[in-house]
């Protein structure tokens, strides 16, 4: 089925409220998500990498954290970093390629023109690659991250957005 057949998520900022949900579908992500990419010890020393609710309500806090709703309940988030790096986007996989992360991608690159930003850019983890590049990320290297004693390869991704034209139409 397409994902246009699917509820549209609902999208707002991120509450410290959401922080205990956010991270069970951040660890549900990639436990689940990421299986032909990541082998089990790859997954487990990065899905326990953020393993309390302070570590994760930190570092959403730090930058521009959207969350995803459908049925007024959380089912993925993205998270924008100051100076245009994406370092998190997880998705429920029970809404899995529902377009539960382009609704969230499609907000955050419109939010970032909207505040000057030029280009944005991403370590896009194998499972995430075909999204970015789907949505005009050009691949420029191969990053190995090492989590816990772990080696997981990622792919630093760059996309320049289109300038906002001005009100009167104006370039
Ligand atoms: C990557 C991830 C965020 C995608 O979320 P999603 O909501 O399922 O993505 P969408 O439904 O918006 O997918 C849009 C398009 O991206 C591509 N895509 C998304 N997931 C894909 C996958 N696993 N394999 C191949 N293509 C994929 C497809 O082109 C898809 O369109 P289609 O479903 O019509 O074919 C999700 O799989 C996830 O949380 N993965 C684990 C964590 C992770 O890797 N995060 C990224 C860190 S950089």
């Amino acid at each position: 089925m397409s994902a246009s057949a699917f509820p549209k998520p609902s999208l707002r900022p991120f509450l410290p409220a959401d922080v205990r949900l956010l991270r069970e579908i951040r660890f549900a992500a990639i436990e689940e998500l990421t299986v032909e990419d990541y082998d089990d010890a790859q997954r487990r020393a990065w899905a326990t990498a953020v393993d309390d609710d302070v570590a994760l309500a930190r570092s959403l806090e730090q930058g521009l954290t959207l969350v995803a709703l459908i049925g007024g309940g959380p089912v993925g988030f993205i998270a924008l970093q100051d100076g245009g790096l994406i370092d998190q986007l997880y998705v429920h996989p029970a809404v899995a390629r529902t377009g539960v992360a382009s609704a969230l991608c499609d907000a955050i690159e419109r939010l970032a023109a909207a505040r000057g930003a030029a280009t944005l850019v991403t370590d896009a983890s194998d499972t995430a690659k075909p999204l970015f590049e789907a949505r005009g990320y050009q691949a420029t290297h191969r990053n190995t991250i090492e989590i816990d004693g772990e080696y997981l390869g990622n792919t630093r991704m760059t996309k320049v957005l289109a300038p906002r034209a001005a009100p009167d139409g104006r370039p």
